[in-house]
């Protein structure tokens, strides 16, 4: 491979600029989500019957895989109780209703239902934080009925053992793991921008990637770990199904229908890719040729300027040495 013009060590500093949230931000956005949770923690301790039981960092900032493009702190709130309903609507109107509560010094019009979570809405400073709604039953690991963001279904799963399995990938690979999971995230926002109808959802990323870290893929050259990933969505036909044997026996897991199936490392029941189409799976697969192609053109390319237009075939117009 010639990597005479742009290499590993291009990609780390292209990541350092355009793709990851900064440190800083990504400090200062989890101590707003964490004072929202100690504000609870404070209401509960005197109002022990409250609804409301808990608020939990979760999605990308609380593993580390947040992009720069970062636009809302992704909360879960637990919900327990036999006196909260089950319709969407209903459960976001109550849910926005208790959080007003909790947290009087917000002005009841910066707490919105909106489709399937409720926006909590700083003034002046911070992101707005998304509160996503979990009915929940006193599991000890935080088992509960996630409002799904997609459709508003409720999906059985559990955060904190998301975020244990991707720890758990991070502690194998530190920093190449979640850099991976950041650029090829980036790359799903490329496709998602130039391709109509293309979708390729953040988690399912993560989910190829854990496949692919735990078949022994090593991530730690970026041109190699991004081929990895592209090969194997092209080879497979993203119709291959990927389980992990963390929280259950892989032979456990029944049979689904779907045509692209990745299955929740913690609930084999929960296929979380269920939504997706056999057209949707093939618009994945030609990305992911159309950027191996352009990889491997990358790194054939006898000029900078040539070795720079195949990689921004892949990473856009900001990618730049
Ligand atoms: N279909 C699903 N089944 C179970 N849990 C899900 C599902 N989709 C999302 N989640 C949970 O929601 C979290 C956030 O998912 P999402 O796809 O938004 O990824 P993300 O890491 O937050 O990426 P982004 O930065 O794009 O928001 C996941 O880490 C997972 O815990
Ligand atoms: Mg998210």
């Amino acid at each position: 491979m010639s990597r005479l013009h742009v290499d590993h060590a291009d990609l780390v500093r292209f990541a350092e600029d355009k793709v990851n949230l900064p440190r800083d931000k990504a400090q200062e956005y989890r101590a707003q989500a964490r004072r929202l949770r100690e504000k609870l923690e404070g209401y509960l301790a005197e109002h022990p019957d409250f609804t409301l039981k808990k608020m939990m960092l979760s999605g990308s900032l609380a593993k580390g895989t947040a992009l720069r493009s970062l636009n809302d702190i992704d909360v879960a709130c637990y919900i327990s109780g036999a006196s909260a309903p089950s319709d969407i609507a209903a459960l976001l109107e109550y849910l926005a209703e208790r959080l007003r509560k909790a947290f009087p010094n917000f002005s009841p019009d910066q707490v919105q239902p909106q489709t399937y979570s409720v926006t909590a809405s700083f003034r002046g400073s911070g992101l707005d934080v998304d509160v996503v709604p979990i009915l929940y039953d006193s599991d000890p690991q935080w088992y509960g009925n996630l409002v799904s963001q997609e459709d508003g279904s409720f999906l059985k799963t559990s955060i904190p053992l998301h975020l244990e399995f991707a720890g758990k990938r991070k502690t194998a690979q530190p920093t190449h793991f979640a850099q991976i999971v950041r650029l090829a995230k980036y790359w799903t926002r490329i496709m998602k921008r130039e391709r109509d109808g293309f979708r390729f959802k953040s988690f399912m990323v993560e989910m190829v990637l854990a496949h692919l870290a735990d078949g022994g893929a090593d991530f730690s050259d970026y041109p190699e770990a991004l081929q990895h990933f592209f090969t194997y969505i092209a080879r497979s036909d993203f119709r291959e199904r990927i389980v992990f044997s963390d929280y259950y026996a892989p032979r456990t897991v029944g049979s689904f229908t779907e045509p692209v199936q990745i299955i929740d490392p913690v609930n084999a029941e929960n296929n979380v890719c269920r939504l997706y189409t056999a057209q949707q799976a093939d618009m994945i697969v030609e990305a992911a040729l159309d950027a191996g192609d352009a990889l491997d053109a990358a790194l054939a390319a006898p000029t900078k300027q040539e070795t720079v237009y195949y990689w921004q075939k892949i990473f856009g117009s900001s990618f730049q040495v």
